[in-house]
């Protein structure tokens, strides 16, 4: 096992000294939507989701992915205006919210989003606002590579539920926080 000072130190700043980590890499777009079919399988009601990453990098292409997963038809963008979309299409209902327009924490809370959250999945693009709120999240940064398709997919939590999905995943490389 190998630790990367870098995200440990970034994670123990948020979440105190626990937590675990897998570092997976996506050559592909089609790699991208394998772990994202995978997380989707771990999914249930209440979950967050925090995607991290440049513009471009592929939040919303997983967010697609997870959707697809789970039977949705409807195929989620990241629209100008809208800071949130629900779809109920699918075996889980999924809130999508792109916060990349919004403040603060209390813009958010003010959405009314939150009422919905506890019977849906919520996935969150640029909502490193919720951390601290949502501590039990899954946090996913996407590090775009070199090669045009090529991605890390860094997947973090501090909750007892997502370190037993990271302990269990099959690919990429465990680090602990400790
Ligand atoms: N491995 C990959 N994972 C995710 N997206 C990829 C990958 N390779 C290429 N892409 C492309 O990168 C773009 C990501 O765009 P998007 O998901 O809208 O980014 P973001 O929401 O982070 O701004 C899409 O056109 C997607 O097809
Ligand atoms: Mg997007």
């Amino acid at each position: 096992m190998s630790a990367e000072p870098e995200l440990e130190d970034d994670l123990g700043d948020r979440l105190g000294t626990r937590g675990m980590k897998r570092v997976l890499t996506a050559h592909t777009r089609q790699d991208t939507t394998r772990y994202a079919q995978f997380l989707a399988a771990q999914l249930v009601p209440g979950d967050v989701v925090l995607l991290e990453g440049p513009l471009g990098s592929g939040k919303t292409a997983i967010v697609q992915d997870i959707a697809a997963a789970i039977g949705e038809s409807a195929i989620p963008n990241s629209p100008t205006f809208i800071l949130a979309n629900l779809y109920d299409g699918g075996r889980l209902r999924l809130i999508h919210c792109d916060l990349y327009r919004l403040a603060d924490l209390k813009e958010f809370m003010d959405l009314g989003v939150v009422d919905y959250m506890e019977d849906s999945v919520t996935i969150v693009e640029w909502g490193s606002m919720l951390r601290a709120r949502f501590p039990d999240h899954l946090h996913i940064e996407i590090v775009p590579l070199v090669e045009e398709e090529a991605r890390e997919l860094r997947l973090s939590s501090a909750s007892d539920r997502w370190i037993k999905v990271l302990e269990a995943m099959e690919f990429g490389t465990l680090a602990v926080m400790s």
